[in-house]
C-alpha cells in the first residue's frame, strides 16, 4: 500500500514534469515559428534559421508609421517568400491573412501586396533583434520574431494605401478570401452607399482587432453580438472615441483612426452607419 503510494507520487511528479517540459517546448516553438497556411491547410512551418535559407536576406530602410522614425531592417522579401512557398499561384487568391501572437489579424488583398514591396523583418540592422516599438498608450512592444514592414520611402503610395498594415509578432501567413474570413459581417446588399463604404473602412481599420458577429481579430472586444456598441454608446461619443480613444478613456489600448487617411471624418461617419445597420443584423450562428 505504502509502496504504491510512493510510486503514484513519483508517477504524478513525472507527469507534471513531462507536462511542464512539453509546455516549454510547445511554447518556445510556437513563439519563434512562422506557419504558412493555404485556405485552412498548413503547408509549412519554419523557424528563423530555416527561413533564411529559403531566400536571400536583404536590408530595407523604412519610415516607421508608429513614430515616423527611420529604421533599417533585415529580412526576406514578402513577394519572393510567397512565390517560394506557394509558387506564383498565390496571386490568384483574393487575400492574404497575417496573424500575430497577440490575436491581431490583418487581411490584405493579394493585388495590393504584389504592387508594393513588403518584407518579413527578422531583425534590425546593426543589432541583435529589434528595438522596441512605442504603442499608443505609451507602453512598448518587441516586434520579434517576425515583423511585416513595407518599403515606404521610395514607394510613397505605400504610405497612403489603407490596406497596408504592419503586424508585428507574426505567427502565420495564410492564403484566403474575404468571403471565407468575413461571412457574418457583410451588410445586406440593399444597404446604402455610405454603409458599404463604412464596411470597407471597417475591414481596413477595425476588424484586425475586433470581431463583428464573430468575424475578425481578438485584441479588442466583439462590437455587435449580443448587444451592438451603437445601442449603448451615443453616436457623438462613438465618433470621438474612434478618432481619439484616449480622449474618452485615458488608458485605452485602441489606436486612433489613422491620421493620413483621406476623408477621415467622413469615413468615421460611414463606419458608424455600418455599425448601426449591423445592430439590426446580429448573427446568432457565428459565435461559439
Ligand atoms: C490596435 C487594435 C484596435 C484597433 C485597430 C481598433 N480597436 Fe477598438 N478597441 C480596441 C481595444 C483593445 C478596445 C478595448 C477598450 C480600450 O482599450 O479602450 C477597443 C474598444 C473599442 C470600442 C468600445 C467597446 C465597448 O464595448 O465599449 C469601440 C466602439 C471600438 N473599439 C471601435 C473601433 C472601431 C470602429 C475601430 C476602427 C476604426 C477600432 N475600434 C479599431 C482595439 C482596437
Amino acid at each position: 500500500m505504502f509502496y504504491t503510494f510512493i510510486n503514484s507520487c513519483i508517477y504524478q511528479k513525472l507527469v507534471l514534469l513531462c507536462g511542464l517540459l512539453l509546455y516549454f517546448i510547445v511554447f518556445t516553438v510556437h513563439a519563434t515559428a512562422l506557419s504558412f497556411v493555404d485556405n485552412g491547410v498548413t503547408v509549412k512551418t519554419v523557424e528563423i534559421e530555416d527561413l533564411i535559407h529559403i531566400i536571400e536576406v536583404k536590408s530595407l530602410t523604412v519610415n516607421s508609421p508608429t513614430d515616423s522614425s527611420i529604421k533599417s531592417y533585415q529580412g526576406l522579401s514578402l513577394n519572393l517568400l510567397l512565390d517560394a512557398v506557394y509558387t506564383s499561384a498565390w496571386k490568384n487568391n483574393d487575400a492574404v491573412k497575417f496573424t500575430a501572437l497577440d490575436g491581431y489579424q490583418s487581411i490584405i488583398p493579394a493585388s495590393v501586396i504584389f504592387k508594393h514591396n513588403g518584407m518579413i523583418a527578422i531583425g534590425e540592422n546593426g543589432q541583435h533583434g529589434f528595438t522596441k516599438l512605442l504603442r499608443s498608450n505609451s507602453d512598448t512592444v518587441d516586434p520579434a520574431p517576425f515583423f511585416l514592414v513595407w518599403e515606404n520611402i521610395r514607394d510613397i503610395s505605400a504610405r497612403k494605401e489603407p490596406w497596408l498594415s504592419w503586424p508585428w509578432q507574426l505567427k502565420s501567413i495564410e492564403l484566403t478570401s474575404f468571403k471565407r474570413e468575413y461571412p457574418n459581417s457583410t451588410p445586406p446588399s440593399s444597404s446604402s452607399k455610405s454603409v458599404k463604404k463604412g464596411f470597407l473602412a471597417f475591414r481596413q481599420h477595425c476588424i484586425k482587432c475586433h470581431t463583428l458577429n464573430g468575424d475578425g481579430g481578438s485584441i479588442g472586444p466583439e462590437l455587435n453580438y449580443p448587444v451592438s456598441v451603437t445601442e449603448y454608446w451615443k453616436s457623438k461619443w462613438l465618433r470621438r472615441f474612434i478618432v481619439n480613444p484616449q480622449s474618452v478613456r485615458s488608458n485605452s489600448k485602441m489606436i486612433p483612426f489613422y491620421r493620413d487617411v483621406e476623408n477621415r471624418q467622413e469615413q468615421v461617419a460611414d463606419i458608424i452607419e455600418y455599425l448601426k445597420v449591423m445592430a439590426r443584423n446580429k448573427s446568432l450562428t457565428s459565435i461559439q
